[in-house]
């Protein structure tokens, strides 16, 4: 166990509950409902587009900081990227399908594809958060890592790292979402602020809202050790 803060864990936990969304949405949806059908196709999407980007920013950023350091090292992950990226392209012809004809098959189809592609995502998550992490820990400091993650941040830009706090924060625990929460409070253009604030608190809902509000320090933009900076 370590206090050492994780490069991995918040985007995973919420790829792991769209992954998870989309799934069952995918297994209930009747061929039909033309509405429940737009809302899943939609969420597809979304989770195609977070998992492009995320692979990207790791290719990037992580991978590529890594390798400067420690030569190779990651050769696996970007590996897996491309091996996922061609399971997640398949799936494209599905939708295509389904957009021509919503059909049961088509739909058991886009259900069985997902099923795999979240199973293999799980495993190669669960790889970046033991081997890639404790990896990152030996070669960088935790003021480097934190860095990193905000160079994240600025390669998203406000509108796509908005997109991503609205599945990243209904995933963690309050104290964990906090820091995050921070950034956005303490963006400094108010109209964004005020349309980003208003899209996580109907994400996370009114409870879970509450708990995150009344978690940790006043608004700084920074706790923990983890930095977030949300400039519109
Ligand atoms: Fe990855």
């Amino acid at each position: 166990m370590t206090n050492r803060p994780s490069s991995f864990i918040a985007p995973h936990k919420g790829l792991r509950l769209l992954f998870a969304d989309v799934l069952v949405l995918a297994g209930r949806t009747d061929p039909g409902d033309a509405t429940v059908l737009s809302d899943l196709l939609a969420k597809v999407r979304v989770l195609f587009l977070l998992l492009e980007l995320h692979a990207d920013d790791e290719n990037a950023v992580i991978l590529a900081r890594l390798d400067e350091r420690l030569p190779d090292a990651g050769d696996h992950d970007r590996g897996d990227h491309e091996r996922l990226e061609a399971l997640q392209a398949r799936l494209h012809k599905v939708i295509e399908a389904i957009e021509r004809s919503p059909t049961a098959v088509h739909l058991d189809a886009l259900y069985t594809g997902l099923q795999e592609l979240f199973a293999q995502h799980l495993l190669h998550m669960r790889e970046e958060e033991t081997v890639t992490q404790l990896r990152l820990w030996q070669m960088f400091s935790d003021a480097e890592l934190s860095g990193m993650r905000a160079t994240f941040m600025a390669r998203l830009g406000p509108e796509r790292s908005l997109l991503w706090l609205t599945w990243i924060l209904p995933a963690l625990r309050s104290e964990e979402a906090r820091p995050l929460l921070n950034g956005v409070l303490a963006g400094p253009d108010d109209a964004f602020r005020e349309r980003a604030l208003s899209a996580v608190r109907k994400a996370v809902g009114p409870v879970r809202w509450a708990a995150m509000i009344n978690t940790g320090d006043p608004v700084t933009g920074s706790t923990n050790g983890s930095s977030f900076s949300f400039n519109a």
